[in-house]
């Protein structure tokens, strides 16, 4: 598994915002949106391309485009739904699927409880969205998910990531064996013993979505 944190001043500063508990709901949404077009430049760097020739008004040449099949959006219900806009303004054409998980808050198990994605993803390149790794048992268990259906390349895209979260992904992907990359906005110090991030930004479903 390979983390990446996002190191830019634009991403700190909007983060920063986020973060503070006097960000009301209607701000915290649109610096989510912001921030998540900010990060998927960065998550995209390895995204499928092939060559496409085209003709510009002067001359014939060879350029760029996302190979086929396009790649696939999962945002992770409910947070993930606040990245999905400002992931698909840098992919426009790509397809969405949609996995419900939720954490039990005593045992801290993720649980999926609704799933709409395409049957086969069998050489699908897909981007998770989910704001929080805390403990990582949501995304191991999507990730699972994910590659059990074909998928082989995964790239989550997350706001926040505790140490302690990062570590529990990576034994929880033990036998994974397609590329999987977390791509952060911070690596923050570490949870609390309820799994919360510490210091974090409290909880993304709640403040998206009140
Ligand atoms: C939160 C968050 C992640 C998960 C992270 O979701 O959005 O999905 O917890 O925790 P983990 O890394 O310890 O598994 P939550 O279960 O609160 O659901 P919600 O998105 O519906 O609010």
């Amino acid at each position: 598994m390979q983390t990446v944190v996002v190191d830019h001043p634009l991403v700190a500063h909007k983060l920063t915002t986020l973060r503070d508990v006097g960000t009301d709901s209607p701000t915290f949404r649109r610096l989510a949106d912001e921030l998540v077009t900010l990060l998927a430049y960065e998550a995209t760097r390895s995204v499928r391309v092939e060559p496409r020739a085209i003709s510009t008004p002067v001359a014939d040449t060879v350029g760029t485009a996302l190979a086929s099949p396009k790649p696939l959006v999962v945002p992770i219900l409910r947070a993930g739904l606040g990245m999905l806009d400002g992931m698909m303004r840098l992919l426009p054409t790509a397809e969405v699927g949609f996995l419900g998980m939720v954490r039990d808050e005593a045992t801290l198990e993720a649980a999926t409880y609704a799933e709409r994605l395409p049957a086969d993803l069998s050489g699908r390149q897909v981007y998770v969205l989910d704001p929080m790794l805390a403990t990582g048992g949501t995304l191991a268990a999507a990730i699972r998910f994910l590659v059990d259906r074909g998928a082989d390349d995964i790239t989550c895209v997350v706001l926040l990531a505790a140490p302690e979260g990062c570590a529990n992904l990576e034994a929880g992907l033990e036998g994974v064996d397609v590329p999987v990359t977390v791509v952060t906005a911070a690596m923050d110090e570490r949870l609390n013993e309820n799994g919360y991030i510490v210091p974090g930004l409290g909880d993304a479903g709640d403040r998206l979505y009140g």
